[in-house]
């Protein structure tokens, strides 16, 4: 049964300043991309993962809808003793992290952090590209946001983005069919509309937590000399800085070196589905919120 507004501002407000696990945040499978490389690089701290697969995917909602959909996911992780939320998922990072921060945390809870995954992959790509000519891929809503545009003028001005939406590349991902013929047909048409829009990118942003999961096809389309830039490890190596600069952050982190699953549709085809992604046996739970 989904709690009301009021209990679950309670129950946040019970766990204020408690140490929790991190939560992790996506639409759908694609944020255990991010997790993974998350517990290899904090293979002590406890995370929950929670996949809103049952609204999934994200990429061609509006604004408000996904604000209001990450929102509850966010609240939901809050109310199970998360202290820093991590949103997986490029179209969430781009369309609620902002509001979230400044406008629903101070209300919520000053002390807790969400992050999102669109700031350390602009930091990272600066420091990859040599000719100074990047591609990005994404859904719909993070093309259309312009968020990785607003973050690359301000950290590398002198970069190039050229980017493009790819609306077929997360449906083929969550029905399964991503080493399938039909993946063969949508990738190579979108990786050759980004790159033909400028000779000299060298560098491919992989703007979606879902696109690692099509890599074997995306490298087979792509140039060699074209760095496939996936996001996992950046947002692993950026949280470990934060932690390193917020100690206060650090501690509230608890350490057992456990993961919990959630989604928002059946647990079964969960658990099967995100076993193959994390190599490892996963026994999920439904939740609703
Ligand atoms: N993994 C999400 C992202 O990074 C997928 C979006 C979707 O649900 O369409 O954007």
């Amino acid at each position: 049964m989904p709690n009301s507004d009021n209990s679950i501002n309670e129950i946040i407000a019970a766990t204020a300043g408690h140490p929790g696990p991190i939560g992790v945040f996506d639409s759908g499978y694609g944020g255990l991309t991010v997790l993974r490389s998350l517990r290899q690089a904090l293979p002590e701290a406890d995370f929950i993962y929670l996949g809103d697969n049952a609204r999934a995917p994200y990429g061609n909602r509006s604004f408000d809808l996904v604000y209001h959909f990450t929102l509850d996911a966010v609240r939901h992780l809050f109310s199970l003793g998360c202290q820093l939320v991590i949103l997986a998922c490029n179209t969430a990072s781009a369309k609620a992290l902002r509001t979230i921060q400044q406008r629903d945390l101070p209300l919520l809870d000053p002390d807790r952090r969400v992050l999102g995954v669109i700031r350390p992959t602009a930091e990272a790509v600066g420091t990859i590209t040599r000719t100074g000519a990047v591609g990005l891929v994404g859904t719909p809503g993070t093309v259309a946001s312009h968020s990785y545009d607003l973050e690359l003028a301000k950290l590398h001005p002198s970069l190039r983005l050229y980017s493009h939406a790819c609306p077929m590349w997360v449906p083929l991902v969550e029905n399964l069919e991503s080493e399938g013929e039909g993946a063969d047909y949508f990738v190579r048409r979108d990786v050759e509309a980004v790159l033909t829009q400028d000779a000299d990118i060298d560098t491919l942003i992989l703007g979606c937590t879902h696109y690692p999961l099509l890599l074997n096809k995306i490298r087979k389309f792509t140039p060699a000399h074209v760095t496939i830039l996936p996001q996992g490890e950046i947002v692993a190596a950026s949280l470990l800085d934060y932690l390193r600069r917020h100690p206060e952050m650090d501690a509230r982190i608890t350490r057992g070196g456990t993961t919990r699953y959630l989604t928002t549709e059946e647990a079964d085809k969960f658990s099967s589905l995100a076993a193959v992604f994390m190599g490892s046996p996963v026994a999920a739970e439904r939740v609703a919120y």
